[in-house]
């Protein structure tokens, strides 16, 4: 008589947890395969555009890769690896826990009853609302959205909400461009939040991309770039350098989020120069305008607004923007400004999203511009003089 075939039992079972949603995780240790440096594998369930896939984090001595298969290609993977390379694998459902191990021959299967647990997020509707559904990926921890439980930690909340908001705004603005592999450039990436997240995403989606963070301080491309190469991310690079000294000339898509001051103006300029498809600003804090509008002679009948200090800076800050969109409009961009998210969780919420294609006449677009600047006593805006106007 044959033994049981311990394999196909933990293959069978966990097919059932995928399909029934109590799937919590799957974990592989003991690799004695061909590939080099290779510790672990764990995955979870996650749901992505393409469907519902397992995402499995090979965990390498010094970097992990993230690989989301379809359930007959992780059932492949185990029935393969649980004989070949892994003497053990853990199978963690809501109902019960079954533990694989291998010694030579031997296969051993225990299962223990584990009721109660609750379902992990990753099965939940919530999640497959949220572009961002894999919250196993490595860079999110990294960049310290989610926790050692491997959840989104309470003070993230609002950063993960916006980074997911970003990805549901700009996925289908990048799905438009007509490049098959577009450029996207991010001045000013910071830690580089929305292009980890944007990475991501597209990759989940089949969409080939190419995104450069340019960033003025050392220490945070370093770790970014070595942050993308742990999640796997080839397409993903930070380069140290400030936005207008950057060759863009290759950009299909100029991105700029929180960029300081003029920083968002330098980064539009280069958009605009190299004519992008896209170029998409979140305008941070606005200081020249505001010393312009202070010094400058403002049409009489605003004074009562312009006299108070509150009412100032919104108005500095709605002519600025005002003004940075009819001057991308008289560069042949269609524009809208919107709020991305609410102002409870940041008040610098306006994106400024312009696209390349028939747009108002240039010269009554100009004539606009030259009146709004005489109406608020406004010499020129730093973006004009970028443009040389
Ligand atoms: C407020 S942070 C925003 C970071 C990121 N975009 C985000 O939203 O999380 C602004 C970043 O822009 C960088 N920065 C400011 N001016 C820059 C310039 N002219 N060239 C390149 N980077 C610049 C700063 O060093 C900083 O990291």
């Amino acid at each position: 008589m044959n033994p049981p075939d311990r394999i196909a039992e933990f293959v069978s079972a966990l097919r059932d947890a995928f399909a029934d949603g109590s799937l919590i995780r799957l974990k592989c240790g003991g690799y004695h395969g061909d590939e080099a440096e290779l510790k672990s594998v764990e995955a979870r369930k996650v749901s992505i555009k393409a469907g519902e896939r397992l995402s499995f984090v090979f965990r390498y001595k010094t970097r992990d890769i993230t690989k989301n298969l379809t359930l007959d290609e992780a059932a492949g993977f185990c029935e393969y690896g649980l004989a070949n390379a892994w003497r053990s694998a853990r199978l963690e459902t809501t109902g019960f826990d079954l533990q694989f191990e291998r010694q030579g021959d031997k296969q051993r299967l225990k299962r223990t009853e584990a009721d109660g647990r609750a379902a992990p997020e990753g099965s939940h509707d919530r999640a497959k609302n949220r572009p961002l559904s894999d919250i196993s990926a490595v860079w999110l921890h990294a960049l310290g959205i989610t926790g050692k439980d491997g959840q989104v930690r309470n003070d993230a909340q609002d950063k993960f909400r916006q980074i997911n908001k970003m990805v549901e705004i700009f996925a289908p603005l990048i799905q438009g461009l007509k490049a098959e592999k577009p450029t996207i450039l991010d001045m000013g990436a910071g830690k580089g939040y929305l292009d980890f997240a944007l990475y991501d995403h597209l990759q989940a989606q089949g969409r080939n991309a190419q995104i450069i963070g340019v960033e003025l301080r050392p220490a945070l491309v370093a770790s970014g770039n070595a942050l993308a190469q742990k999640s796997g991310f080839a397409g993903l690079r930070f380069e140290t350098g400030s936005i207008l000294d950057f060759d863009a000339s290759n950009a299909d898509a100029v991105i700029a989020l929180h960029a300081c001051d003029t920083a968002t103006d330098d980064a539009i300029f280069r958009g605009i120069e190299a004519g992008a498809g896209l170029i998409a600003v979140a305008p941070c804090c606005h200081k020249q305008i505001r010393r312009e509008m202070s010094a400058g002679t403002a049409d009489d009948r605003l004074d009562f607004l312009l006299r108070h200090g509150t009412f100032m800076e919104k108005q500095a800050e709605m002519v600025t923007d005002g003004l940075r969109a009819l001057l991308l409009e008289a560069h042949g961009y269609r524009t809208r400004v919107f709020e991305f998210v609410s102002d409870a969780h940041t008040p610098k919420n306006n994106l400024i999203v312009a696209q390349k294609g028939k747009a108002a006449s240039r010269q009554s677009v100009l004539d606009r511009i030259t009146a709004v600047k005489a109406m608020f006593g406004i010499d020129k805006h730093y973006l004009e003089g970028l443009l040389g106007l």
